[in-house]
């Protein structure tokens, strides 16, 4: 009999309920989400993406970002003591960067994904933050885990698995996408479970796997928990608290949501996206080009001469509340999302909702 949640246990953390808060660029889990979200026990991250757009003008874009993102970092640790970490996107141009800050601010982990993160305990040095790969195959684990070996002597000290259902950009392709069933989430998980064993049977170190994308309940959260992986990561039905400082119109675009709003946009980013329709994913997703200037060149394969429109703007704009020409990145699942409410009762919603299923008859 479950009275509560197994803790996740991430190196000297720990987290529990066993969830964090998938980070979410631009500036939608910034300083004050995150703390929020870290206040209720779980893990909060700030999304490293875009920090620098407002911060610098468009002028020294590298320094400018990493002292926004040393800002948000400390914003954060004066509303918690619970757990903060960083999302860094490996398609970063300024991702060599942004890890060392976070790791110099003393953040508590690194997500890194958008990219196989091969080089990452490079630029972390020898401090003790832990780093906690998002992959999307078994594969792509077992990579990773063979480079970091040879090349660093470390291992993950978690994964994340996430699966198409996810908001913002995704591991898979088109075809990957379609050929997606119910079942693939749990069988890429228990892939990835598989390869955390075969290291930690060579190595001795646990690495606890963490599931997400269209996470959106707490059955799901059980489900997941009792195939093995021993957390969550959950984006999107943060977005709908009252302490996310996305805008309200934001917020309402994805409560007015149904199903046949869930679009997936070819980013410039390299990768698919998922997204909320809107006009702008409308236009873009009609061959439509909208013209730009690049003031930061902020994604290492985005050719800004060449690609339709840029991410960066259509993100800032969505934030800023310009719906109608951003993107407004969410999973698959959100349009299940009917109200905004305080993060704690989502939180203790999701809990116990996991409880029970954990501690349903079978
Ligand atoms: C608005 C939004 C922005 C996101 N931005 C990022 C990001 O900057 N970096 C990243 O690795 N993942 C990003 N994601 C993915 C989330 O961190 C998370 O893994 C995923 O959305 C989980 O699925 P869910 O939203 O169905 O819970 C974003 C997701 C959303 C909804």
């Amino acid at each position: 009999m479950h009275e509560s949640l197994p803790d996740l246990i991430i190196g000297n953390l720990k987290i529990n309920p066993p969830f964090i808060l998938g980070g979410m660029g631009v500036r939608v889990t910034e300083h004050k989400l995150c703390a929020a979200a870290a206040n209720t026990g779980m893990g909060g991250t700030i999304a490293s993406v875009g920090l620098g757009h407002n911060a610098v003008k468009g002028k020294n874009y590298v320094q400018g970002s990493n002292n926004a993102l040393a800002k948000e970092i400390k914003l954060a640790r004066k509303l918690t003591k619970g757990v903060i970490g960083v999302n860094i996107m490996v398609a970063l141009t300024n991702y060599a960067e942004m890890c060392t800050t976070a790791a110099k601010e003393k953040a508590d982990y690194i997500i890194s994904g958008a990219g196989l993160p091969m080089k990452l305990p490079e630029y972390v040095g020898d401090s003790k933050i832990a780093l906690i790969p998002i992959v999307s195959s078994g594969r792509a684990a077992k990579i990773l885990c063979n480079k970091w070996l040879t090349s660093y002597n470390r291992l993950p000290d978690a994964f994340v698995v996430e699966g198409v259902d996810a908001g913002g950009h995704l591991g898979f392709n088109m075809a990957e996408i379609e050929a997606w069933n119910e079942d693939s989430h749990v069988r890429v998980c228990k892939e990835v479970i598989q390869v955390a064993k075969d290291y930690e049977e060579i190595s001795g170190k646990h690495i606890p796997v963490i599931a997400a994308g269209g996470i959106f309940d707490g059955n799901d959260i059980g489900k997941m928990l009792e195939i093995g992986c021993e957390g969550v990561q959950m984006a999107t039905r943060f977005v709908t608290t009252e302490e996310c400082q996305a805008p309200d119109n934001f917020k309402q675009a994805i409560i007015n949501s149904t199903i046949d709003d869930m679009v997936i946009i070819k980013s410039p980013v390299g990768m698919l996206g998922r997204a909320i329709k809107s006009p702008f994913t409308e236009r873009v997703n009609a061959g439509e080009t909208i013209p730009f200037k690049c003031p930061f060149h902020c994604i290492s394969v985005c050719k800004p001469k060449e690609v339709p429109f840029c991410i960066a703007v259509a993100l800032l704009n969505a934030v800023d509340g310009d719906i109608d020409n951003g993107v407004m990145m969410a999973g698959h699942n959100a349009y299940r999302v009917k109200e905004i409410v305080p993060i704690k009762t989502l939180v203790d919603e999701l809990t116990s909702e996991a409880v029970a299923y954990l501690n349903r008859e079978k």
